[in-house]
């Protein structure tokens, strides 16, 4: 047990080490250390203060996964009124904005910064000697909503300013964004689990912060990027670039580029070069942000009602084009969503061809009233597919005709429902060729059984000759059934096979991603492989128990639940596990099968002292540890175990008696004995 002397000097140790990381990794892009040493150090400052809880702080490493859900959000309002821009759109107006300064400060020589406009969510944070104590949206400018819960789980944000003597009070502005790529992911896992996706990324990045539950906000792909400053002690800034590289310094993400310019004719040929680089920022940009270098030029300059006379936007337009709605098809996808897919007359947009736009559900086409043969405008947006924006209505004729979705099942013809809280109409048909399709392509990829040649097209042909209708049925494929497919040789009908059977050979861990569970990727199939160890004992887990698991939220955890009600995939199941495909983690032969696992004992047992336990649990890889958390995968509990054995019923940490975790110990512990020519356990 470590003193807590030693403990204080670690943990302040622990947390100077881990925002140093965090800096390298959010700002400078060249990480040190791999993302397991980064959780190495985060678990341990973690134990530490559970261990020593009058030595936590809220702005520790630690406290970013997010807390308790809120009721709502605290009104509060801003030391310094949050401004807004005033915008330009063309060139002329530009030039205005720059003859009504040099006539309003006619002696002053300055020059212009421009940044890019990113299209967030505004945000003023407050660092209270160097700690970050207040998040607040910008509201109606005078107050804003705290959302200090939510903006502490974006990991580029410092909890503490890295400077040794920050100033008294520093309030920064600036922008939260989703970037573009995590906008789409999201988009696409709401779409599959039939959730209305989010327009755009500005809106699902404001939906995200105005979420209650901030542990749901540590999973949003959130950024930010400072601009600006509000209250200031102890602390001045002669310039904007100034203030831009002292807040860099302190470890605060700034705009990726800017440009520094003498007059606004550079200032407009700058804007071009902007415009040109839109796309490969990691964010929206909806323009530039002109401002003033010289900060003692504000006062002078002064603010409207809204907006300061130093700074303006220039707004691009948005990436928009005219097409013709050509049909309406429908997609069917690997959770039987049906997703209506705009067929458009080829249009080039943002230097590509687009040829058909999402219409992502039917009260999407309701709301924009859109019907076939009608003249729409098309919009792109960074990397995300191009969407329908709206319908141009003044270019009628009356031959457009109305869309409705259909009420069977494109592909298979069977019903089609819509689940309580979704927007999605699903096909209700498991064994509908369109999901067995996407599933099983799913299944033999890379990341899930890697099944050598079994690729989209393979899979086309095995599912529409009927030979497979599920995963499992792959591994009663014969060769000569294979050999009876169109285009088929000898050798790639062995390589399927090979491939086919070399698959049962995988972890665990992926052939549960291969299952196609709702919300399962690589990370929670290890995660939950770890933690269950065996299919039969993920089964029978309860919402609140999978809930207890870090990093498993409840949608996650619901969708688990689910899954295992449903009789078809339980018969699935099944059949793959007749066939020798691993239904559980592998416990012979390595080393490593409690790897990943953080035991703590309590208590007395009978068959062994806590010593010897601890070191077979690291003998298999496991880790021990002396403090229970949320991290803590099992407490073993002896006789007269005490407030451990209380706290891990508290946090939904499983609990084995010394029979079960004997068990754990599994088929290695016989083998040990065997060698030791021993019946039953001797410790
Ligand atoms: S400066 C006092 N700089 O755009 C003015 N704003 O349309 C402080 N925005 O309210 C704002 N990128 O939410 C500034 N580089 C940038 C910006 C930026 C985006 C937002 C900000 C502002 C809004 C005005």
């Amino acid at each position: 047990m470590i003193e807590k002397e030693p403990a204080q000097q670690r943990i302040h140790e622990l947390r100077t080490e881990i925002e140093r990381h965090n800096r390298l990794y959010y700002l400078d892009a060249s990480p040190e250390i791999t993302d397991r040493e980064y959780d190495r150090l985060l678990d341990e400052l973690d134990q530490l203060e559970k261990q020593f809880p009058e030595l936590g702080s809220p702005t520790s490493p630690t406290q970013r996964v997010g807390g308790a859900p809120l009721d709502g959000f605290k009104s509060v309002r801003h030391a310094q009124p949050m401004m807004s821009l005033s915008n330009t759109y063309s060139k002329e107006e530009l030039i205005e904005f720059d003859r009504r300064i040099q006539k309003l400060i006619p002696e002053e020589s300055f020059r212009y910064i421009l940044e890019p406009k990113i299209d967030g969510v505004a945000i003023s944070l407050r660092y209270e000697n160097g700690e970050l104590i207040q998040a607040l949206t910008r509201g109606d400018g005078t107050t804003g909503d705290d959302v200090t819960a939510n903006v502490r789980t974006i990991k580029s944000i410092p909890l503490r300013l890295a400077d040794m003597m920050p100033p008294a009070v520093l309030e920064v502005r600036g922008e939260i964004y989703m970037d573009t790529k995590g906008f789409s992911k999201l988009n696409q896992d709401r779409q599959d689990a039939g959730l209305e996706p989010f327009a755009n990324p500005r809106n699902a990045c404001a939906g995200s912060l105005k979420l209650l539950d901030s542990r749901e906000v540590a999973k949003r792909p959130l950024d930010a990027i400072f601009y600006a400053t509000g209250e200031l002690d102890g602390i001045f800034f002669d310039t904007h670039e100034q203030m831009l590289q002292t807040l860099r310094s302190y470890g605060l993400r700034i705009t990726p580029n800017y440009w520094k310019e003498n007059s606004v004719e550079d200032l407009l040929e700058r804007l071009d070069e902007l415009e040109s680089m839109r796309h490969e920022f990691p964010f929206e940009m909806d323009g530039g942000v002109i401002k003033i270098n010289e900060r003692r030029l504000y006062e002078p300059l002064g603010y409207t009602a809204k907006s300061p006379r130093w700074a303006v936007a220039y707004k691009y337009e948005p990436e928009q084009a005219e097409t013709t709605l050509r049909a309406i098809s429908i997609q069917v996808g690997r959770t039987g969503v049906l997703t209506p897919v705009a067929e458009l007359e080829p249009v080039q947009l943002a230097g590509t061809t687009v040829r058909r736009a999402t219409l992502h559900n039917e009260d999407e086409i309701r709301r924009k009233d859109i019907k076939i043969g009608d003249r729409v405008i098309v919009e792109k947006a960074g990397e995300i597919i191009p969407a329908v924006v709206r319908v141009v209505t003044e270019k009628r004729n009356g031959s457009e005709h109305e869309f409705s979705m259909p009420s069977a099942c494109p592909v298979c013809g069977s019903d089609v429902e819509k689940r309580e809280g979704e927007v999605a109409l699903r096909c209700i048909n498991l064994q509908c060729p369109a999901q067995v399709k996407n599933w099983l392509t799913h299944f033999a990829s890379r990341g899930a059984m890697d099944i050598n040649g079994l690729g989209e097209s393979l899979v086309e042909q095995l599912v529409d000759s009927g030979l497979v209708k599920n995963p499992a049925e792959l591994y009663s494929l014969t060769k000569a059934e294979v050999l009876g497919l169109e285009r088929m040789g000898e050798k790639s009908a062995d390589n399927l096979i090979k491939g086919i059977e070399e698959s049962k050979s995988r972890p665990f861990e992926r052939v549960l991603m291969g299952l196609g569970i709702r919300h399962i990727g690589k990370g929670a199939a290890i995660i939950l492989a770890n933690e269950f160890g065996n299919i039969d004992a993920l089964m029978n887990a309860e919402v609140s128990r999978l809930e207890s698991i870090r990093d498993i939220g409840p949608i996650v955890a619901q969708s688990v639940v689910d899954y295992f009600r449903n009789p078809d995939a339980l018969a699935v199941i099944e059949s793959l596990r007749r066939t020798g495909v691993a239904v559980e983690k592998k416990t012979s032969g390595g080393s490593s099968e409690l790897e990943g696992l953080t035991f703590v004992l309590t208590g007395s047992m009978e068959t062994m002292t806590r010593e010897d336990a601890g070191e077979k649990i690291r003998a298999r890889g496991g880790k021990v540890s002396s403090s229970v958390s949320k991290n803590t995968s099992y407490l073993v509990a002896g006789e007269s175990a005490g407030s451990k054995l209380e706290k891990a019923e508290k946090l939904g940490v499983t609990i084995l008696d010394e029979e079960q975790f004997i068990a754990l110990l599994g088929s290695e512990q016989k083998r040990e004995d065997q060698r030791a020519g021993q019946m039953g356990f001797n410790f």
